[in-house]
């Protein structure tokens, strides 16, 4: 099994060359770089998700997987962060070939709260390193990364979200959002069940 940082390698190379598959099999029009958006915006929500939940899933059902899942966390966010930023670039392509049809898709509002998901991957990304990471400290890098990770949550709950109206196909996608938080969630209530309850004294 690909591990550290050969993974980050692969899943980008993976991600890149699906991105450029799409494009050229639609001829570089316009078509084609939406079809690169959607699937870029889904390559980096499995991606996230298995950061996301890494440290829950070892802790809820310890295997061979989620051992892996949880060693490799810091190597499947990295690989979350090219493919998002693959997303954005495919996003930037569309707004300079169509700005008409990119702001029918977009507002101003939307570009702000997701402009700052942007922010949040660009500094966990950043801070993904060993040195960079104790330039941090790990007080600030656990804040860092547990602010960024439930604002980039929210933001996926949001873009998935407003979708599940539009077509079926964004049930099983915002199943996968909320299935999670749930995890992370159940992880943290059996902690603090373990730790007992707050003696008053
Ligand atoms: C400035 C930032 C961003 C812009 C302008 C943007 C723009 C877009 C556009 C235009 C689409 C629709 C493409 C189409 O239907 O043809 C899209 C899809 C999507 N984006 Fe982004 N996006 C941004 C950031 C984000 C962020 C931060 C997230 C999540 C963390 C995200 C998640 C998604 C998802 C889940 C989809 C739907 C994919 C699908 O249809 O399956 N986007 N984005």
């Amino acid at each position: 099994m690909m591990a550290g940082w050969r993974l980050v390698g692969g899943l980008s190379f993976l991600v890149a060359a699906m991105t450029a598959g799409l494009i050229v099999s639609h001829g570089g029009d316009v078509e084609g770089l939406r079809v690169a958006i959607r699937a870029t915006a889904r390559t980096s929500l499995l991606l996230f998700v298995l950061a996301f939940t890494a440290s829950a899933m070892v802790e809820l059902v310890p295997s061979d997987a989620t051992r892996w899942q949880r060693r490799n966390r810091r190597y499947l966010g990295v690989s979350f962060a090219v493919s998002h930023f693959i997303h954005l670039g495919a996003i930037l392509a569309l707004a300079s070939v169509d700005r008409a049809l990119f702001w029918k898709l977009t507002n101003t509002t939307t570009i702000m709260l997701a402009g700052t998901a942007y922010l949040f991957i660009a500094a966990m990304a950043a801070t993904s390193f060993d040195r960079t990471a104790a330039w941090l400290g790990p007080r600030k890098w656990r804040l860092l990364h547990l602010i960024g990770s439930w604002y980039i949550w929210i933001s996926f709950a949001i873009a998935v979200g407003k979708r599940v109206p539009l077509e079926r196909f964004y049930w099983p996608m915002f199943g996968l959002v909320l299935a999670a938080a749930i995890v992370r969630l159940l992880a943290m209530f059996g902690r603090n069940r373990r730790r007992g309850p707050i003696k008053a004294s």
